[in-house]
């Protein structure tokens, strides 16, 4: 272990005056029990990133142990993205899922990138191939291909530019201006694809790719919201089916849901969404109360302190992706990133006036 690394085992005094300052921020999320339990890790890892030159790059849907005590970039896929292309560290541990690792290696192949558990996996990542693209891109010649981040390296390979749910209609548009098109491929997630539409006079062809977690939420959910809680405001994520969308108040990204919370400060909230979200964000706004009707990513689920210190100690598993291929995704990957961020996260001008969304399933 490094110099001036704690002795880290148990609940020491040591340990205490090291993570005060988390506690702090944690106080009415953890209770003393799970802390005695959390703290040690948490300091035993903030250790061994100083040693190792390492940072965490821990996405909105991690526990808040993770997220407040140990990640050194928050945020959303995109956030992230941007994050690991600006690391200085040469390790970068990813407190995710699989394909925002391999996201990194693409955008910091001289790095080392480490996921904690390579079972960490995505639905959505998992409902297309490199050949389903290749043969999409046989059958609509001329048309631009968007690939959400959530996809493997092989599929970003394949693909024209990547997007995330912070600034998909943005890409969207900019794709359609670029190619000179009315329409564009829009792979994996439908719901995304289906949102999107409701913000564009750009037509959409999709694929019939979904997250489980947000396709779990139906209108009937936000009705009993309502119901139940009658001054709280409604923020969604666009992976949730369009009905959702349309009863909540706003739709966004993780990052810009917690950019609303932190901004506009509502007397009650619910994010409809990952669980540790809401957990997440009400360590920041102690003036929000949250309703917390969420669903648990079982992927995202799978990164632990634990598994995130053995990553750490025992430098496993490294995430490698093949050159030619990181090559390409980097392409896509660096277009999305190099296109000015979006200033708002959605147009509700036109989802107001209830314009005709063109969507065609593949
Ligand atoms: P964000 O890009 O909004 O962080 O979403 C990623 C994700 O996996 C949501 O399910
Ligand atoms: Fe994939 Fe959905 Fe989990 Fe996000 S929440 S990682 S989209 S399965």
């Amino acid at each position: 272990m490094a110099d001036g690394a704690l002795p880290l085992s148990a609940y020491t005094p040591a340990v205490e005056a090291a993570t005060a300052a988390i506690r702090e921020k944690l106080k009415d999320t953890v209770t003393p029990l799970e802390w005695r339990l959390q703290a040690p890790l948490i300091a035993e890892i903030n250790a061994l990133k100083r040693d190792r030159n390492a940072v965490v790059l821990a996405h909105n849907y991690m526990t808040p142990d993770i997220f407040h005590g140990v990640g050194d970039f928050v945020g959303d896929s995109l956030g992230l993205a941007i994050a690991a292309a600006r690391s200085e560290a040469k390790v970068i541990v990813q407190a995710g899922v699989m394909f925002m690792a391999e996201t990194s290696k693409v955008l910091c192949p001289d790095k080392t990138v480490l996921m904690p558990d390579l079972e960490a996996g995505c639905s959505l990542a998992a409902s297309i191939t490199a050949e389903d693209v290749r043969l999409i891109r046989a059958r609509y010649p001329g048309l631009p291909i968007v690939t959400y981040v959530n996809t493997t390296a092989a599929v970003k390979a394949e693909t024209d530019v990547c997007c995330t749910s912070a600034n998909a209609v943005d890409v969207v548009e900019w794709a359609a201006r670029e190619w000179g098109v009315d329409r564009v491929i829009l792979l994996p997630d439908e719901y995304l694809a289906r949102n999107v539409a409701r913000q564009t006079h750009v037509g959409i062809l999709a694929w019939k790719g979904r997250c489980e977690v947000h396709e779990r939420f139906d209108a009937e959910d936000i009705a009993e919201m309502r119901r139940s809680w009658p001054d709280a405001e409604i923020l969604a994520h666009p992976e949730c089916p369009p009905e959702v969308l349309a009863a909540a108040d706003f739709a966004g990204s993780t990052a810009a849901m917690s950019d609303y919370v932190a901004e506009r400060k509502p007397r009650r909230v619910v994010l409809i969404t990952e669980c540790s979200m809401a957990d997440n964000v009400a360590c920041d706004a102690p003036d929000t109360a949250f309703v917390r009707p969420c669903n648990l990513c079982p992927h995202m689920k799978r990164i632990t302190l634990t598994a995130i210190r053995d990553a750490l100690l025992t430098g496993a598993h490294v995430v490698e992706v093949d050159p030619d291929v990181a090559a390409r995704a980097r392409t896509a990957v660096q277009r999305m990133i190099d296109l000015p961020r979006p200033a708002k996260p959605a147009r509700y001008d036109l989802v107001r006036a209830g314009h005709a969304v063109a969507v065609e399933l593949i």
